[in-house]
């Protein structure tokens, strides 16, 4: 059966959280545009309680979206909530995010809480959220490392004071992905209501595997998947947002789940990211890096050249990424080096590309990257070298 995904956004909350942040309430206005316009189900838009600006961030948004819910965040206080209620007051559609975390080192070295404290604090702060707000979501912070009986404790506690969505947050992204499945095992089997309630996850990237550990958390129940645009977040940041679409969209037939992303508006909110965050996405980047759809290697070339399918999984069109590149340089073929010729105005055939293809390469092995121009020079020195 087809699984429905939601997206929840956490750019302008925990992809602020990164080092050197700091979007301005009219850029996060417009982060917010562009996200219900790539089409996540929800923008975590701040933390209202932290600052006046953060306040004022999440008014702006909820009053900028127009259908996509907003949520701010609090911790498990009647303060951290009413500041939520005030913020998110003119959003057309809107839920709160309610966190404590749940992990012995959490509980015991920052909260100084024993089990029951905590677990009289989720009930007392989700019970009092429910008072302003019909979706509550809340998060056991540092899940993945709480023992499993109490993390279901923390759950069901949580469930039975009003939470709608449990966000299971891998906040120091500890875990793996067969973890992750068995994790979602014990919580099918003994969280009562599991089938009622929209589970989510919150993977950090630390060990480089929160992608591969949202996408084996749906595999094992979730339908939320929470994270950022371009992965920016704390330290080494959030599970990559456009990556888990595109994985979702490429892989239909694993996944077989469905969402609401508009997938060719993927690159336009990537740039608007990296341009206000001041964060240059890395070449290799998988679905927005520069050569994500740039081949470069004579093999790949050719393979390229005689059917896309060969080397991309992805088309460059269906991100809103700008055309495949063969850039020519030292490992590129004959053939790719024949096809630009072509390209651009020279007719020439493989016969002429004996007498080419040597200037070439000597030409290549001086440069990283042959451009254009440096193709007709080639032509000339192939024309004098004739004449
Ligand atoms: O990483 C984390 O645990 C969080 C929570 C607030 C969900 O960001
Ligand atoms: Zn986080």
């Amino acid at each position: 059966m087809t699984k429905q995904i939601q997206f929840f956004d956490t750019t302008l909350r925990d992809g602020e959280q990164t080092i050197g942040v700091n979007f301005s309430v009219e850029q996060k206005v417009q982060i917010a545009q562009a996200l219900e316009k790539w089409g996540v189900d929800v923008i975590e838009a701040g933390f209202p309680v932290a600052s006046p600006e953060d306040f004022e961030a999440v008014q702006a948004v909820s009053r900028a979206v127009k259908h996509t819910q907003v949520t701010g965040l609090a911790r498990a206080r009647k303060g951290d909530i009413d500041a939520c209620v005030k913020a998110t007051k003119d959003a057309v559609n809107k839920q709160v995010h309610v966190f404590i975390a749940t992990s012995p080192i959490h509980r015991e070295s920052k909260l100084h809480m024993t089990k029951e404290q905590v677990i009289q604090s989720i009930h007392d702060s989700v019970s009092y959220a429910h008072q302003f707000f019909d979706i509550i979501e809340f998060s056991p912070e540092d899940a993945t490392r709480t023992e499993p009986d109490f993390l279901v404790e923390s759950i069901e506690t949580a469930i039975h004071a009003g939470a709608t969505v449990i966000n299971i947050a891998d906040t120091v992204g500890y875990t793996n992905p067969v973890e992750f499945g068995e994790l979602f095992k014990n919580l099918r089997e003994n969280v009562k209501e599991f089938d009622d309630i929209t589970f989510s996850v919150h993977c950090h990237d630390d060990l480089g595997m929160a992608v591969a550990n949202s996408l084996a958390s749906i595999e094992n129940g979730a339908t939320r998947i929470e994270g950022t645009i371009n992965g920016i977040g704390e330290r080494a940041g959030n599970a990559a947002l456009e990556e888990v679409a595109a994985a979702l969209y490429v892989r239909k037939d694993y996944y077989q789940a469905t969402d609401n992303i508009n997938l060719k508006e993927t690159k336009h909110v990537s740039d608007i990211i990296s341009d206000f965050a001041n964060m240059p996405v890395p070449h290799n980047k998988a679905v927005v890096g520069a050569n994500a759809f740039a081949h470069e290697s004579g093999i790949h070339q050719d393979g390229m050249l005689k059917n896309p399918q060969t080397y991309e999984i992805l088309t460059p069109e269906s991100v809103g990424a700008k055309k495949t590149t063969l850039p020519l340089g030292k490992l590129s073929g004959s053939h790719a080096v024949m096809a630009k010729l072509n390209k651009i105005g020279f007719n020439v055939d493989r016969a002429a590309m004996k007498d080419i293809f040597p200037v070439f390469k000597r030409m290549a092995d001086t440069k990283s990257i042959i451009s254009e121009d440096d193709l007709r020079v080639i032509m000339n020195q192939v024309k004098e070298a004739v004449h």
